[in-house]
């Protein structure tokens, strides 16, 4: 279900679409429901519909379908699965599950669809210490009889701390049929979900209660403070996944992971680090403060000093082993370093290749370049690869020693072992071993009188 408007987040995105660890809350739901390998998968959509709908598109990243229902307008949660029935298949169990509950956990959901067996309704319930604003679980016994929404409930119902999360596993054809049967006569005027309970009672149905002892799994968003408390919850849970691996974090506080992290033994990260997408950090890899790092892979060794900021989008970057990167370098799509290289402050590199131990130390820019073995790259030098309507490469073989503030304009190739004078603009390719210039001569004029002021009247 993912219809509802989300008022108190007070933003014009509907309330599904806000990040959870660089994700869309319902991206994390259905994600999780596309694991359990599910017949199909139907949102309920109405509140920001089209947005949310082009923000999932037609099919989860594992390649599973998705359906759309849409809700207009939104008369409560039984109203919603209402609208999701037509799609749903007589013979099958309906987990129903809340867009705006991100974390709930593939074990759990599996265990409820095992309670419900295809034989009876199965809710997810939780203990909250203060249970204020949720529907009640009450229980004769130990058999659940009905699920009281707060405001319908009595001072005896307010006190039950079980409630409902938002999660229930149904028979499909039964579920029809008690949704054929609700009503809105309640202190929301709303189309409750949770009155199907009643109606399984009434039919002589048994329904059972699951408790999970995960109070992070079940939370909800409703306000931005929840949202940032449960981005909090989760970083910091992942903090303790890596330490538990044996990662090293300066502070697991101040660590954003928003994708996936993977790191091998003796890895050290100091503060403020955020990585997104996949990252891959090997064997011995220090990061320094203050690093952004995403979709890159750092080979074993590697050091990646502070405020460097690597993005390797959809290309991916790779810094190779023993490679010492930043601090203040940026590395951007398709930069790959090979093993020992060097990127010093101020250093930028974009669809480029660095061989072993090539240099490039200060102030400089690397695009579309192949870069040999052992070449040093000067200061202040760049790759002039863009014409103004086409990208063009640069080739630098191995040993080539490229001065300061050279200008390499390409296409245009250095031969293996050249040097290339300081302050050159390189437009024709250099031949191997050679000294190339291409600047003004210098010239200096003896006795140089600098002009004088001149005395007025
Ligand atoms: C619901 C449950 C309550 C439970 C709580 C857990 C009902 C009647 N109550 O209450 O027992 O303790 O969740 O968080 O179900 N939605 C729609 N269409 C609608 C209304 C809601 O799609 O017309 C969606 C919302 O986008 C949200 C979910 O359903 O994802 C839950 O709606 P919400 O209004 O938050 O329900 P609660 O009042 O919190
Ligand atoms: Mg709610």
């Amino acid at each position: 279900m993912a219809a509802g408007k989300g008022t108190r987040m007070k933003s014009s995105r509907p309330k599904v679409l806000h990040r959870l660890a660089g994700r869309a809350l319902v991206s994390h739901v259905v994600d999780t429901v596309s694991r359990l390998e599910v017949r199909g998968i139907v949102l309920v959509t109405g509140h920001g519909a089209d947005q949310v709908e082009a923000h999932l598109g037609p099919r989860t990243a594992a390649n599973q379908a998705l359906a759309y229902a849409r809700q207009e307008p939104q008369l409560g949660t039984g109203h919603a699965v209402q609208q999701a029935q037509p799609l749903l298949a007589d013979d099958g169990i309906t987990l129903v599950l809340n867009g705006d509950v991100p974390l709930i956990s593939e074990a759990t959901l599996s265990n409820l669809l095992s309670e419900c067996g295809g034989t009876r309704l199965a809710l997810l319930t939780v203990d909250m210490p203060d249970p204020t604003g949720y529907g009640r679980i009450v229980r004769e016994g130990d058999a659940v009889q009905a699920i009281v929404e707060h405001k319908d409930a009595n001072d005896a119902q307010r006190a039950i701390r079980e409630i409902y999360t938002g999660v229930m596993a149904a028979p499909t054809r039964l579920l029809k049929g008690w949704l054929a049967r609700l009503d809105n006569r309640n202190a929301q005027g709303e189309y409750y979900l949770t009155d199907v309970v009643k109606l399984a009672r009434a039919d002589g149905q048994s329904v059972v209660a699951l408790k999970t002892a995960d109070r992070l799994e079940v939370e909800g968003v409703n306000s931005p403070v929840q949202l940032a408390a449960l981005e909090r919850a989760l970083q910091w849970r992942q903090a303790e996944a890596l330490m538990d691996q044996g990662v090293r974090l300066a502070d697991p506080a101040r660590l954003d992971v928003r994708g996936s992290l993977d790191c091998g033994a003796d890895v050290e990260i100091d503060v403020g680090c955020v990585f997104e997408g996949h990252v891959s950090l090997g064997e011995g890899v220090r990061v320094g403060a203050h690093c952004v790092i995403a979709n890159a892979r750092i080979e074993s060794g590697a050091v990646i000093h502070p405020f460097t900021h690597i993005d390797g989008e959809k290309a991916g970057a790779t810094v190779g082993a023993g490679a010492l990167v930043g601090p203040f370098a940026r590395l951007r799509p398709g930069a790959q370093l090979g093993a020992e290289v060097h990127i010093g402050n101020f250093v930028e590199v974009k669809n480029s290749t660095l061989a072993a131990g090539a240099k490039a130390n200060h102030l400089a820019y690397l695009g579309d370049a192949t870069v040999g073995e052992r070449v040093n790259y000067g200061a202040g030098s760049i790759t002039a690869n863009y014409d103004g309507a086409n990208k063009h490469r640069t080739v630098i073989e191995a040993d080539v020693h490229v001065g300061s503030n050279c200008v390499l304009v390409a296409p245009v190739t250095l031969g293996a072992g050249g040097t290339v004078g300081g302050g050159s603009t390189i437009t024709k390719s250099t031949p191997p071993g050679a000294l190339s210039v291409a600047r003004g001569k210098q010239v200096s004029i003896a006795n140089w009188q600098r002009p004088q002021k001149q005395k007025k009247g």
